[in-house]
């Protein structure tokens, strides 16, 4: 089965075919840069864009980038303030005519991960971890997701969210070398290793492709792996929500 999965990032919105069953990509990638301002009004206007793109009639499975609950924004995290308390699947519904699931952005690259990549097969407790503009988390036990997790929230000492400091974001605010951005990831995945004692950490987002540079800074026993789907995690597991009929 076919299923149309689409991305929603803070710079890029990105979409493609899906099957579901292999999780492999059944067209090109189509990434329209995130209309600026982020609001539901113009992010709405994109998703119909990218559904015309493809002539998707079907059903739409969509990873969004902010704290949800059953599909509702719960902030508008880094996109934009008009997004709290937005039922994200009424609005594409409603500018598209197409049925959207929607789940947040790193559950979506989490369940890619557990059903064709790097977590495939895994029992225990897997953490999925997304490291761009924000820190998202993605929490399995046994290969099934407990959503809506915020592990890039959880406090730094100095009072601040843990993806304050050790995003790639803050890696460019504050203009760190790998050296020193590992040092701070170090610290981040000690933190949660210690609250939720994993079986593994899989790291998806911009940070994925570096860990081998990154990882020299890392102590841990638990293993930390790069997610396998790379950049295409997101929209694979978005195809899943839809398969899955998940919100
Ligand atoms: C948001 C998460 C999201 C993550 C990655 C964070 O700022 O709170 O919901 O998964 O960014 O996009």
């Amino acid at each position: 089965m076919e299923l149309l999965g689409i991305d929603v990032g803070g710079s890029g919105i990105k979409g493609a075919l899906v099957n579901v069953e292999t999780g492999k990509l059944t067209s090109e990638r189509h990434r329209i840069p995130t209309p600026q301002p982020a609001t539901p009004e113009n992010v709405a206007k994109t998703i119909k864009e990218l559904v015309t793109h493809f002539n998707w009639k079907g059903k739409v499975g969509c990873g969004f980038p902010t704290p949800l609950q059953h599909a509702k924004c719960l902030t508008g995290g880094n996109l934009n303030k008009d997004w709290k308390g937005t039922q994200v699947d009424a609005l594409f519904n409603k500018e598209t005519g197409n049925e959207f699931f929607i789940i947040n952005d790193a559950d979506a690259a989490g369940l890619a991960e557990m059903n064709f990549g790097a977590g495939k097969n895994v029992k225990g407790v897997v953490i999925m971890i997304t490291i761009g503009t924000g820190i998202g988390s993605g929490i399995f036990l046994d290969g099934k997701l407990l959503p809506n997790s915020e592990l890039g929230h959880v406090l730094y000492k100095n009072g601040d969210i843990f993806e304050k400091y050790a995003s790639d974001a803050a890696r460019k605010r504050d203009d760190l070398s790998k050296k020193k951005w590992g040092k701070r990831l170090h610290e981040y995945f000690e933190h949660i290793n210690l609250l939720l004692s994993p079986d593994l950490f899989i790291v998806g987002g911009g940070a994925s492709k570096k860990l081998d540079r990154l990882e020299k800074q890392f102590k841990l026993a638990v293993p930390i792996v790069p997610a396998e789907a790379e950049n295409n995690a997101g929209i694979i597991g978005a195809a899943l929500a839809a398969k899955y009929g998940l919100k």
